[in-house]
């Protein structure tokens, strides 16, 4: 049995690692090095006094829609080399050149214990994930990426004492849920593995936040919007690939009926919110997870906005029926108020000021492209 100190409180409560390796848990000076650890230019045993005020933050799933964004602002913040990037994918040369990155898979305990410890990570941001789509197109993958590599993250994050962000999602509401507006708390009984595996994020990092003591902090993300990332093949990505047809060929066939309302948030908001509810002050959190809200827009509505920037654009409809399933049981709209009021959330950018900055982003993009 394994013993161990959980913020102070001594605990004979074993918290077996979730891959099911039977190593003991060993003190963190004895631990070698490893070839794991970042390049010596990135570790952070080489960086001045006054660096090390800095959260030191590893970002896993990190070459997804929202990691590499994230990253460049908490680089930004904190310095470049207190922020590493992970995943189990290769990176681009333009993100491996920009900042420490690392190979992490998170099924692999050992492997994620080795990066926390070597690089003295004191900020965890978990966005390793199989978004909606994908899961219920493999469920059993899903279920070991979510769930039992969530596992590994919450125990890596309880040993070291780790401030822990997981997102949570739109998803974790079902049919039975109020969905207009979708307080933050309310049944929750989503049908789809990407939602039961976020409720059971939710619910197993606030009890580990009351039983251990971990500062588990959780935002319910709506479906984000970004012009410079491709989505991981969520429903709500209709909304970031109908800017790029709209550019390319003026037309987009879109998978959800035209009356589909989903709350909706432009990417910088969602990196700010996270940025954020890292930083507030724990007394300001009487809840560990929150809705966060900016807009709430259908495709008929979005299309509509589209044309005043592209007048001939033209939107057929052909339904995913699986898809329209999962939107339909889905919150119309977030009622964020106790973010707001708790630790300060506003959002700027509502639907027009998103189209317009996802135009300025491609038509500058193509203007660099004609000159190069
Ligand atoms: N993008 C959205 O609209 C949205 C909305 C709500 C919540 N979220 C949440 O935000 C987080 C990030 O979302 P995203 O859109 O960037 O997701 P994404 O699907 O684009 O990226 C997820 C990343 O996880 C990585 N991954 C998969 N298996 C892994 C493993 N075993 N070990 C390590 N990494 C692994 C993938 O390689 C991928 O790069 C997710 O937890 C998601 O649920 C996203």
């Amino acid at each position: 049995m394994t013993v161990r100190l959980l913020n102070g409180v001594f605990s004979q409560v074993l918290l077996k690692p979730a891959c099911g390796c039977t190593t003991p848990i060993v003190p963190v000076q004895f631990l070698g090095i490893s070839p794991f650890q970042v390049p010596s230019r990135a570790n952070f045993h080489s960086v001045s006094s006054s660096d090390t005020e800095h959260p030191r933050v590893l970002i896993t799933g990190g070459l997804g829609q929202l990691g590499v964004g994230l990253a460049k602002l908490l680089r930004n913040r904190f310095g470049k080399d207190n922020v590493i990037l992970s995943d189990i994918r290769k990176p681009s040369d333009h993100v491996f050149y920009s900042g420490p990155f690392i190979y992490s898979d998170i099924l692999d305990y050992k492997n994620l214990r080795e990066i926390v410890v070597n690089n003295r990570i004191t900020w965890l941001i978990h966005y390793s994930a199989l978004l909606s789509a994908v899961g219920e197109a493999n469920v059993p993958l899903a279920r070991d990426v979510n769930i039992t590599g969530l596992h590994n993250i919450l125990d890596t994050a309880t040993e070291h004492n780790l401030r822990l962000f997981v997102p949570s999602t739109i998803g974790a509401f079902g049919p039975s849920s109020p969905r207009n507006p979708t307080p933050d708390l309310c049944i929750q009984r989503p049908r789809t593995i990407y939602g039961v595996s976020k409720v059971h994020a939710e619910l197993i990092g606030e009890y580990y936040h009351y039983r251990y003591g971990l500062d588990f902090r959780c935002l319910r993300y709506p479906g984000i919007i970004s012009a410079d990332s491709q989505p991981g093949r969520g429903t709500t990505d209709y909304a970031v690939h109908i800017f790029h047809n709209a550019m390319k060929s003026g037309k987009f066939q879109c998978y959800l009926k035209p009356d589909t309302r989903l709350p909706m948030m432009y990417i910088d908001d969602c990196l700010r919110a996270t940025l954020e509810i890292m930083e507030a002050p724990a007394d300001s959190l009487p809840m560990r997870t929150y809705n966060i809200g900016a807009m709430s827009f259908t495709p008929e509505e979005l299309a509509q906005e589209i044309v005043k920037h592209v007048p001939e654009f033209q939107v057929t409809y052909n339904v995913d029926t699986v898809l329209q399933a999962i939107a339909d049981s889905w919150p119309m709209n977030f009622d964020d108020s106790n973010a707001r009021k708790d630790w300060g959330w506003k959002h700027y950018y509502d639907l027009p000021e998103l189209v317009t900055t996802m135009f300025n982003f491609y038509t500058s993009e193509s203007r660099a492209a004609h000159v190069s």
